[in-house]
């Protein structure tokens, strides 16, 4: 028997292969100046997304904490947290532990950062003196999604590939 004879459970999701950066511009989701996400699975069974993230020159990504673990992989270009002295260049691994605090920016002399981020949980956004002033969870991105690619002419409906 090969594998591709091997049944699957009943019920089992589906699985997910698509080009990461996306032909279409349309579906990179604006984040905020200079910063967008493109959605890669929108996962609301263990609660957490994997997306890229593309900042240009000037954008920054507020600072948030992460309740729950977040791995990065820098597909392009390089960024920095202000908090930390490292500096994650293109082809780098990141490991963002429980309850670190960052602010991500772009050096001057780079046009453009694209990274791929699995998050667990959260993010939460936090202002200077470390109050909550925002969240993102699996939910508030898919809504942000949604109303994106209603806006951009793809429906909102769109999303839904992405969501399992
Ligand atoms: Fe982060």
């Amino acid at each position: 028997m090969t594998a591709a004879q091997v049944a699957t459970s009943a019920g089992i999701q589906p699985e997910l292969a698509l080009a990461a950066i996306p032909a279409d511009e349309r579906v990179w989701v604006p984040q905020a100046d200079a910063v967008w996400f493109r959605p890669l699975l929108l996962n609301t069974v263990t609660g957490g997304w994997c997306n890229l993230l593309r900042v240009r020159r000037s954008g920054v990504l507020h600072r948030h904490r992460h309740p729950m673990a977040v791995v990065g992989l820098v597909i392009r270009g390089r960024w920095k947290y202000l908090e930390h002295e490292w500096t994650a260049e293109e082809g780098s691994f990141v490991y963002e532990p429980p309850g670190e605090i960052h602010t991500l920016t772009v050096p001057a002399d780079c046009p453009e950062m694209i990274t791929f981020f699995n998050i667990a949980g959260a993010m939460i956004y936090l202002d200077e003196r470390g109050t909550q002033v925002g969240y993102e969870d699996v939910w508030s991105k898919i809504e942000m999604c949604r109303a994106h690619y209603a806006r951009v002419g793809l429906g909102a409906s769109y999303v839904d590939q992405f969501v399992r």
